[in-house]
């Protein structure tokens, strides 16, 4: 892999001089969705496919980019005195965004860089690959330029960007994930304090299958920022009647003892989901810890009718995936993970089902939708690293 990228890097660039290559990794969320900016829990894990980098200080301050995954876009030029995010320079905009946050806390970026990008992350599939960008971007900056950040800080630092350069008001669970990633665990996160847990994910004899739905998000950033201002009208409503926080500081029957206070039912069915996603991703956290893989694939299923019916954030492609699946023999649990409106599915498939659970799914979603869903048998992986 370095081999190729430093070949590309000297082909689009004219040679590769004085270069080092990095990578971030992209995410999968087992449960705990649209619960980061209520301040519950999420339980993430990084993955071993991510964004890797090829990268060089320059003299000047001009910025040049290249994507393998964009090539018929070329070299994308840009400066540091014009960090503003730009419509035409697509996906530029995510590392551009980083270079402005870190800028926007004081840390000048005293030199352009040529940078070239990898990943084999599917774009747009709901597995993180503009967070990866970012915290892949943050973490070169920090090697490069000797910041003083933690890892934790590039998380922050990448959802700062992402909320204030482009427009998505994000939480903080996809930059955590990637940037503090652990091999072989996943992160039992607190977003209401950022306190946080490793929890090894051993899922003796079964793996984690996700299941790429190949329809893009489209209208999914707008419908994620309505969400989000959904659940933050319910938690102004709620806070006449009860002291909390957030959505997160409520049990459930707290919730049903004070839901009357919002004054629309279908927030209360968003706030409801809110509450009820983080008291079973707190569940299901005690189940894998004490071994009850079982219990915790009731509650990845539990958690994809809350986001169907309460949420209403998955549609008719998740939709099929996930029921297609709870009809596989060896499927522990399954569930859309990320924003939804698009992306994909993880499921938890035991080893000897994997085979028929890609055959009998992604022939039904063939024949229901039209078009093929592609799945990835994917690993555990640590946070960022230079290779
Ligand atoms: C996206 C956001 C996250 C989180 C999930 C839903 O991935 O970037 O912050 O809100 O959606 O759980």
């Amino acid at each position: 892999m370095k081999e190729a990228l430093l070949k590309k890097f000297g082909e689009v660039y004219g040679d590769a001089q004085g270069v080092k290559v990095f990578f971030a990794p992209g995410r999968v969320n087992l449960i705990g969705e649209h619960t980061d900016y209520n301040g519950g829990h999420v339980f993430p894990c990084a993955l071993t496919i991510g964004t890797y980098g090829v990268a060089r200080v320059r003299d000047d301050r001009k910025l040049r980019f290249y994507s393998m995954n964009f090539d018929h876009l070329g070299v994308i030029e840009s400066d540091l005195d014009d960090l503003t995010p730009r419509k035409e320079a697509g996906w530029t905009n995510y590392p551009k965004g980083v270079m402005w946050a870190f800028e926007e806390r004081g840390m000048k970026i005293p030199k352009g860089i040529d940078i070239l990008l990898n990943g084999n992350i599917p774009n747009g599939s709901g597995l993180s690959s503009s967070a990866s960008i970012e915290v892949l971007m943050g973490y070169i900056l920090r090697d490069f330029f000797g910041f003083e950040v933690s890892n934790q800080d590039l998380a922050l630092i990448g959802q700062y960007s992402e909320n204030n350069f482009n427009g998505v008001n994000c939480g903080i669970m996809d930059q955590f994930a990637i940037a503090m990633g652990k091999k072989e665990c996943a992160i039992f996160l607190d977003t209401a304090d950022l306190a946080y847990t490793y929890a090894p994910v051993k899922l003796d004899g079964a793996k984690i299958v996700i299941a790429c739905s190949n329809k893009k998000r489209g209208l999914g950033d707008s419908k994620y920022n309505e969400r989000r201002s959904e659940c933050e009208t319910a938690l102004a409503e709620l806070q006449k009647v009860v002291d909390i926080r957030g959505l997160g500081d409520l049990t459930k029957e707290q919730f049903e003892a004070h839901k009357d206070a919002i004054k629309d039912p279908v927030r209360v069915r968003r706030a409801r989901h809110a509450v009820c996603e983080n008291q079973r991703t707190i569940k299901a956290v005690e189940a894998l810890k004490a071994n009850d893989i079982a219990q915790f694939g009731q509650m990845m299923n539990a958690s994809h009718v809350s986001l169907r019916d309460d949420y209403e954030v998955t549609g008719i492609e998740l939709d099929t995936l996930v029921e297609e699946a709870w009809k596989v023999d060896g499927v522990i649990g399954s569930r859309m993970t990320g924003a939804g409106f698009g992306g994909c599915t993880v499921s938890l498939v035991k080893d000897e089902a994997i085979d028929g659970f890609i055959k009998q799914v992604g022939d039904a979603y063939l024949a229901k939708i039209g078009y093929s869903a592609d799945f990835y048998v994917v690993e555990v992986g640590d946070g960022p690293v230079t290779l």
